[in-house]
């Protein structure tokens, strides 16, 4: 559905977009990850015809974006990092206007612009201005805009961005939704956990460059070793560490906020036995938690792989 081939983008002596491929199947829901100023904004721009590259170039559908941008921009729907906010502009009349713009007979109108209000939870905004929106009911107004023309893939520069956890969390179930409806989606982010439960691609670029991309699961198991086990003891804090220290499954141990932190190098799945020996032992164990790997420490681990 989406392929960016050899993608570069120089703003004078800047190279944002730095030789970058990609590569998105249809109905992939891909994670597009990076510091401030990595280039996620540049590449997005690109894909939704907004921007010439340097060189190189993208295609959605088959179709190259540099050439044919009139053909790309039916398939694609772009929610920008950034939008414009409209004074004395009621929300259906908003929707009605992208829905002329995009061409939608005015028959058809009424029902799209009812089926997207559907969809992002504002059918009973539709009468309301929409300078009168919160910021949460704005950013999905926007999405639903984005999706009049029932596009293939959507390009989602940061959606979630500035909202409360609230309002995050209901753009995340949106976006569930959109991928159910078997929508190809590239959704940019740095706040990486939250695209974790569901993304099923995972691309992170930095400095312009691709420093890893691939399936979630593939990416964490890479990143495997990582799990750390959080261990709550009662007393004998010393001892513990020397005896975790001396078992084959654990590497590297530490006291963390009056916690024994002991990464975990065993197979996967048989954690327990580290919790085991330490009862054998009479060590009195209070709390035994595995720290989570989420994507927030594989884009930690990863990047300063690149860096260094
Ligand atoms: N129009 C422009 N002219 C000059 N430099 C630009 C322009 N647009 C972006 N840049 C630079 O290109 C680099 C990449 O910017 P870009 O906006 O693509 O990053 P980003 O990954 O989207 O960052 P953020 O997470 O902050 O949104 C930055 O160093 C930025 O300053
Ligand atoms: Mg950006």
């Amino acid at each position: 559905m989406l392929e960016i081939q050899n993608l570069t983008k120089v703003y004078g002596k800047l190279t944002a977009v730095d030789d970058l491929s990609l590569r998105l199947d249809g109905g992939g829901i891909m994670g597009f990850i990076g510091p401030n100023g990595a280039g996620k904004t540049t590449t997005i721009r690109v894909v939704a015809t907004l921007l010439k590259p340097t060189s190189g170039t993208a295609f959605v559908d088959g179709i190259d974006v540099v050439l044919h941008p009139e053909e790309i921009r039916p398939l694609i729907g772009y929610m920008p990092d950034f939008f414009g906010l409209y004074d004395n502009v009621k929300v259906w009349e908003y929707l009605d206007f992208f829905a002329a713009a995009y061409r939608i007979p005015k028959s058809k109108r009424r029902s799209t612009i009812d089926d997207v209000l559907e969809l992002t939870d504002l059918a009973g905004k539709w009468d309301s201005f929409v300078s009168e929106l919160s910021r949460g009911m704005q950013q999905r107004l926007c999405l639903a805009k984005t999706l009049l023309h029932d596009p293939k893939l959507l390009l989602l520069d940061e959606p979630a961005s500035g909202l409360d956890p609230r309002a995050r969390i209901e753009i995340k179930e949106l976006l569930k939704e959109l991928g159910n409806m078997g929508k190809t989606i590239l959704i940019s982010s740095h706040i990486l956990p939250e695209l974790a439960d569901f993304c099923n691609k995972v691309a992170i670029i930095e400095q312009g460059k691709l420093v890893v991309s691939g399936d979630v699961e593939e990416i964490m198991e890479q990143c495997r070793g990582g799990v750390v086990l959080k261990i709550g003891l009662i007393d004998r804090h010393e001892e513990a560490i020397l005896f975790l220290q001396g078992l084959e499954t654990v590497g590297e141990v530490k006291t963390e906020n009056g916690l024994v932190a002991a990464s975990y190098t065993g197979k996967p799945g048989e954690q327990h036995s580290v919790l085991e020996a330490l009862a054998t032992n009479g060590f009195k164990v209070k709390s035994f938690v595995e720290a989570e790997v989420d994507l927030e420490d594989i884009f930690l681990k990863v990047t300063r792989g690149a860096v260094a």
